[in-house]
């Protein structure tokens, strides 16, 4: 696992060219298992959400099409300071803020201040998990609900070897192109490789403190959607 500064340094080179390598490697898919995440999440009008990690914002958005407000927050300055202008251009700049540069193991905020928290393809990238989870905790009121959306195991046979040919050959290739970083597309399939699978990430979110902690599989689990809920006090 790569120190903080190491992965703020790789999302700030490859800042620009993110949305664009996301929707190219993933062929559009990308949106999708968003749309899922929104929609899993809970997300509705008049519920306060924090999307941890948003980077530039993609996540941050699908929860506001769902009326959510949200708080957009990164430890990347590089990769957040892209999401205003994308949430004006595509109208919800309404609903979503993109707010201080936020570690997600020391968040700035009060206690028990969101509805929702959500974190997308960033709980890999952070050091210390268990630290993040109750941070997690301190800041969703009780029976707020945690989701995470994050690349896991495939469980379809015959698709482990297509995504492990894909993950491995292509992808670093086309993804070191397009961003001129080829190590940041190296570490993003080692990194996938060494995070839990999905039973083993249910099983930290419970020793955490979650309750009705549960997954369900995307396009046969090469990512996974993990909820938990806040227990009641
Ligand atoms: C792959 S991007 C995901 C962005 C967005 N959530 C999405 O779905 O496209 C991962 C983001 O996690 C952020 N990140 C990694 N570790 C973090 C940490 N400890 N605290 C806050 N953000 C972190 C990175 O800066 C990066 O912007």
């Amino acid at each position: 696992m790569p120190e903080g500064k190491q992965v703020q340094a790789m999302f700030t080179g490859i800042a620009g060219r993110y949305d664009l390598l996301n929707h190219v490697l993933s062929g559009g898919i990308d949106f999708y298992w968003w749309w899922r995440m929104a929609r899993r999440s809970g997300a509705a009008p008049g519920q306060r959400f924090l999307d941890v990690a948003a980077g530039t914002g993609d996540s941050s958005l699908a929860l506001a099409r769902r009326g959510a407000e949200v708080l957009s927050t990164d430890f990347t300055h590089a990769m957040l300071r892209l999401g205003p202008a994308k949430f004006r251009r595509k109208g919800f700049a309404d609903l979503i803020w993109a707010s201080s540069d936020a570690d997600a193991q020391a968040l700035p905020f009060k206690d028990a201040t969101f509805d929702g928290l959500t974190i997308c393809y960033g709980i890999r990238n952070v050091e210390d998990r268990a630290r993040a989870y109750g941070e997690f905790l301190r800041v969703l009121r009780p029976e707020g609900r945690l989701t995470i959306l994050e690349f896991s195991t495939p469980v379809l046979p015959g698709l482990r070897q297509v995504y492990d040919w894909y993950s491995l050959k292509v992808l670093p290739r086309i993804g070191g192109w397009i961003s001129g970083d080829p190590g940041a597309y190296t570490y993003l399939p080692e990194s996938i490789r060494g995070f839990p699978d999905q039973a083993r990430l249910a099983g930290e979110l419970e020793a955490a403190g979650f309750a009705s902690v549960a997954w369900t599989n995307l396009t046969g689990g090469i990512v996974a959607l993990h909820t938990g809920v806040k227990p009641a006090e």
